[in-house]
């Protein structure tokens, strides 16, 4: 068994014991073995190890924790962008566009796209990315795209309910059936959580309703888009079902922030229901950013994500997101920082990402640095100088 020391490192974020809310350490060292943090403490009393990798004095943190990316999808729609930034509004519409250029893809065009940002995102300190489905809408279709996505990620997200696809537009009910039956059957063994696009224009909260209900049946996960382009009952249905994350929250009324707010655990540790912030939407459909103070005051737990897209937000990088979140949504970078990292992993319900701490795996971003404030301070410079994933640089 070989164990790795990184040692040196001027500011470790643990996000567990340690100074404020990023648990913050100084001169640090952590400990390595067969892929796990095995110990965290002050760098000049570090245990011996096999190797020994120097921080150099530089910002150590946990590896992003991207919750929310649409990466199996062929084609672009920089057209539309252009359009966008001309005045034109965001609508959703264009998905359709995505699902016909994704239907005729090959698995292997498919898979490249995959891969391609899936290492895009890496090399930007992602190191745990959840993948959606969605731009299939056959059977067929969202089955291969979630096989596709499980090739990359264990954080697999049936999406078959993005839009009701053109060949189903006047008999909604009827493709609400097909997803609740064969689709989701199909889907579920490469699938761990269902979502849906409950918006005007997609689903609505009753179709939202029943398409969550037999995911959950199926033994998924729920986790739903609500109150992107407007006011909804999409927050307050995955309140309901009690989601791990509801995404977008765009548009809240005092009620939905109440029902966020009232999933808190007893324990202080924050909400059961982690409302998921998504900038790089905001960003690129020039569209009003979501509040994060008003939540994070509400006492609501929040996660910021890409939603990386061909069509809302083209974006795979949590620097750019933690940046945006910073500027344009009243969080501070360490709020923002946690919210990148050990907020994404309460948004997919996982204890052993987004930490530093013993028993953590050891996924970890080394920046050209001195502190994790420097993600928003510095914006659009590439600060990831190493990416750390199970222990090994990938
Ligand atoms: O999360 N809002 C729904 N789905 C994506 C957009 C997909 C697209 O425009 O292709 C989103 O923003
Ligand atoms: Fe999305």
């Amino acid at each position: 068994m070989s164990s790795l020391l990184v040692d040196n490192i001027g500011e470790l974020v643990t996000n567990g014991a340690g100074e404020g809310p990023l648990g913050i350490r100084r001169n640090a060292a952590v400990l390595v073995e067969e892929g796990r943090v095995v110990w965290v403490g002050p760098s000049p009393y570090a245990p011996a190890a096999d190797r020994r990798l120097d921080a150099g004095g530089a910002a150590v943190l946990p590896g992003f924790v991207d919750s929310h990316a649409h990466l199996v999808f062929a084609g672009d729609r920089a057209a539309e962008f252009a359009a966008r930034m001309a005045g034109q509004p965001y609508t959703g519409g264009g998905i359709r566009t995505t699902v016909g250029a994704t239907r005729a893809a090959t698995d292997n065009e498919l898979r490249a796209t995959v891969r391609r940002l899936r290492g895009e995102a890496l090399r930007q300190g992602t190191t745990t990315m959840e993948i959606k489905s969605g731009y299939g809408l056959t059977v067929a279709d969202e089955a291969r795209s979630l096989r596709i996505a499980a090739e990359s990620s264990t954080e697999t997200t049936f999406l078959g309910a993005h839009v009701v696809p053109a060949e189903y537009a006047d008999r909604p009910d009827d493709y609400v059936s097909l997803v609740c039956g064969p689709m989701l059957a199909a889907a579920t063994p490469y699938a761990k959580w269902v979502d849906v696009f409950c918006e005007r224009g997609a689903f609505d909260v009753d179709h939202a309703r029943a398409i969550l209900a037999c995911g959950q049946a199926a033994g998924l996960g729920v986790r739903i888009h609500a109150n992107q382009l407007g006011p909804g009952a999409g927050v307050r249905l995955g309140v309901e079902l009690d989601a791990a994350s509801v995404d977008h929250c765009t548009h809240l009324s005092d009620a939905d922030v109440d029902a966020l707010a009232g999933t808190a655990h007893s324990d202080g540790s924050g909400t059961r229901t982690v409302a998921t912030l998504l900038p790089g939407a905001e960003f690129s459909t020039r569209s009003p950013y979501p509040d994060a103070r008003r939540l994070l005051d509400a006492g609501v737990t929040v996660a910021l994500a890409t939603d990386c897209n061909p069509g809302s937000s083209y974006t795979s990088s949590m620097p750019f997101c933690v940046a945006l979140a910073v500027r344009e949504m009243r969080m501070t970078p360490a709020e923002a920082v946690w919210a990148a990292t050990a907020g994404g992993a309460r948004a997919l319900r996982r204890d052993d990402i987004g930490v530093l701490t013993p028993g953590a795996r050891a996924d970890l971003v080394v920046l050209d640095a001195p502190s994790y404030l420097h993600l928003a301070y510095r914006p659009g410079v590439p600060l990831i100088r190493q990416v750390m994933r199970n222990g090994v640089t990938p």
